[in-house]
């Protein structure tokens, strides 16, 4: 007999496949990361830290959250850090919902929204995406009832890039006021779309965002939620006083400190890189989905062959199925040199 509860030993975990990641063997297109190391200045201040006699103390925050705020345009009191995203998306379903309430997830999605979900015991409703219409939205307003608690808006989504517009993500906060609208803008620096400055018109509207996909710090783990300040102060309730370590808010306030250094490498990626790959694919006739932000979800004939193929010129990308069962191909696009290689291999690969 289990000492835990039912559900959570009938669960399975969530794996993605990070082991073998060697970064200097491989060119990582896999994980949606930026594709180079994080910008000089970060480098030093997290030396300066660990040479500097605090790692014995406890984390302190000090302006952390004054800076993020300002980076995001609201007050600070409408500001919590986190543990990366994942852990503000786990402190809102959980802070949100109780065993047997209703949480709606448009699939496919990112992995965490539905193990969060499982872990508190919900009933998931799961409308699709179409490349076509993108996000349904018309089919997730049908389906909010009054046991719905969340909605998840995923913008960009992962895998598939596709966005909702800001007006009809209050159409959603308002067709469902009962229910917390989970905003996930962890791709928020490449798609430059945001609900931020629409909280106080919808209070119902809860925002995640991190510091792991354009600054380049995802193994420290600092993301942040975004809401009027009555749910942040219930949902500080829940998270612990030590959760986000030290390294992660010495890497981000130096990163804050000149946000144009690190997000250059955005610019790159979206108004360079990401056109080639498009043209490229377009012109060979693959399809893929439309995308705001820094990957597309591709679907040639042979996406097992292009993987291989990739992963044998020492690039790796993601498989990833859609809705039919397809197995598609996920890339990360990541500098200029880099998008060429893949070009250039994916090209001999289909000759
Ligand atoms: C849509 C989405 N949200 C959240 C995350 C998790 O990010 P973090 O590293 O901040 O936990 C990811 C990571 O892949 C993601 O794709």
């Amino acid at each position: 007999m289990s000492i835990f509860k039912d559900h959570i030993d009938a669960m399975t975990a969530y794996t993605p496949p990070l082991e073998g990641r060697d970064p200097v063997a491989y060119t990582l297109l896999d994980f949606n990361e930026r594709t180079i190391e994080v910008v000089e200045p970060i480098r030093q201040a997290l030396h300066a830290f660990i040479d500097g006699g605090r790692l014995h103390m406890y984390p302190s925050y000090g302006d952390i959250v004054e800076k993020i705020a300002a980076y995001a345009g609201v007050e600070a009191g409408q500001v919590m850090i986190t543990n990366g995203s994942d852990h503000g998306i786990d402190l809102i379903i959980r802070s949100a919902c109780q065993a047997g309430d209703e949480i709606i997830i448009p699939g496919p999605s990112f992995a965490m929204y539905g193990q969060c979900a499982r872990f508190e015991g919900l009933s998931i409703v799961e409308p699709q995406y179409t490349r076509e219409g993108g996000y349904p939205v018309a089919e997730v307003i049908a389906a909010v009832t009054e046991k719905t608690r969340v909605v998840v808006v995923s913008n960009p989504n992962n895998p598939c890039g596709t966005l909702v517009a800001p007006d009809e993500i209050v159409r959603i906060a308002k067709a469902a006021p009962g229910a917390a609208i989970l905003v996930d803008e962890c791709y928020f620096e490449y798609s430059k779309v945001t609900v931020a400055d629409r909280l106080l018109e919808c209070p119902n509207i809860v925002i995640t965002r991190t510091f792991s996909k354009t600054w380049g710090l995802p193994s420290v783990r600092l993301g942040y939620v975004l809401s009027v300040a009555d749910n942040i102060n219930a949902l500080l309730n829940v998270r612990g006083p030590y959760d986000i370590n030290q390294f992660a808010v010495v890497a981000v306030s130096t990163g804050l400190d000149a946000p144009d250094v690190s997000l250059a490498y955005v610019d790159e990626v979206m108004t360079v890189s990401k056109p080639m790959l498009e043209s490229f694919l377009d012109e060979v006739g693959i399809a893929y989905w439309p995308s705001a932000a820094n990957y597309l979800w591709t679907f040639p004939e042979e996406p097992q062959a292009l993987e291989l193929a990739l992963r044998e010129a020492r690039i790796l990308v993601r498989p990833k199925a859609d809705g039919a069962n397809r197995l598609g191909l996920r890339i990360t696009i990541g500098t200029v040199e880099q998008t060429r290689r893949v070009i250039e291999v994916l090209r001999q690969a289909l000759a």
